[in-house]
């Protein structure tokens, strides 16, 4: 089973000020955490400041979108070199919002992903159906085609660090969440073409999060899923102890 990732996307919230008070917040909070992994995805803007406070912990740093081109005139545009040099380990891409809001496509996705992966940085790759195509029934399809096309471009040594997120659109920022049988189905089949595109046991190592909704109270039972191999959280991350509540899942349990 590879170590859970427990990753906080912030979205378009907190100034710089903000941002290095909450991401203090977590790094005390993940003082001797073992056995799973924490990731914080900032907004460009606090990047540097946030990275000053993750310095010294376990605690990885992400970037929650970049360009493919390396420079050049693409004004407003950040390139993977600039993200690495903020202090990013990570980057994600393809999240549903940029894909509904910012005309990302399947070709765009599959550009960012290469390039993140050409700079150095590993890339987290969003898939997710809308509620008009679940009730279509076209989910495992729709995640697939996500899945195929953004790593299209993507080279086979890249896959052992890849990171994938589920995040059904329907259950972001909506209180509702995916129920754990929707979730494993969903993680299970990405995993199976996962496999068909690198090897069994490249799949296994690869962990696929869940995102949408999910909170402390929703946590433990998402994450009891055996293909559920760690959260992406949204809203509940701007909270320091919700999120610090999230990456300490299960731990009195000592289910992980
Ligand atoms: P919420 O946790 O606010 O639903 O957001 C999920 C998400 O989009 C994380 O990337």
């Amino acid at each position: 089973m590879p170590v859970p990732m427990l990753a906080a996307n912030w979205k378009m919230n907190c100034l710089a000020d903000e941002s290095a008070e909450l991401a203090r917040s977590v790094v005390e909070g993940c003082a001797g955490l073992k056995g799973r992994d924490v990731l914080l995805a900032a907004p460009f803007t606090s990047l540097h400041v946030v990275a000053r406070e993750l310095a010294g912990s376990s605690v990885s740093l992400a970037a929650q979108d970049m360009f493919w081109e390396q420079s050049g005139a693409w004004t407003g545009e950040v390139s993977a070199e600039m993200i690495v040099d903020a202090g990013c380990s990570h980057v994600v891409i393809g999240h549903s919002e940029r894909r509904e809001h910012f005309g990302e496509t399947d070709y765009t996705v599959a550009r960012k992903v290469a390039a993140a992966h050409a700079a150095g940085l590993i890339p987290l790759l969003c898939v997710g159906e809308t509620l008009a195509q679940r009730e279509a029934g076209q989910t495992a399809e729709v995640v697939e085609r996500q899945l195929r096309g953004g790593l299209f471009e993507f080279e086979q040594a890249g896959f052992a660090s890849l990171l994938l997120a589920y995040e059904p659109v329907w259950a972001i920022g909506t209180g509702h969440t995916a129920s754990s049988e929707q979730a494993e189905e969903v993680h299970a089949g990405l995993r199976t073409v996962l496999a068909d595109m690198s090897d069994t046991d490249t799949a296994a190592g690869i962990r696929i999060l869940y995102g949408g909704s999910v909170k402390p109270d929703n946590v433990d039972e998402l994450m009891a899923c055996p293909n559920v191999n760690g959260a992406l959280v949204g809203g509940a991350s701007l909270k320091a102890e919700d999120f610090l509540r999230i990456v300490h899942h299960r731990e009195q349990s000592g289910v992980i």
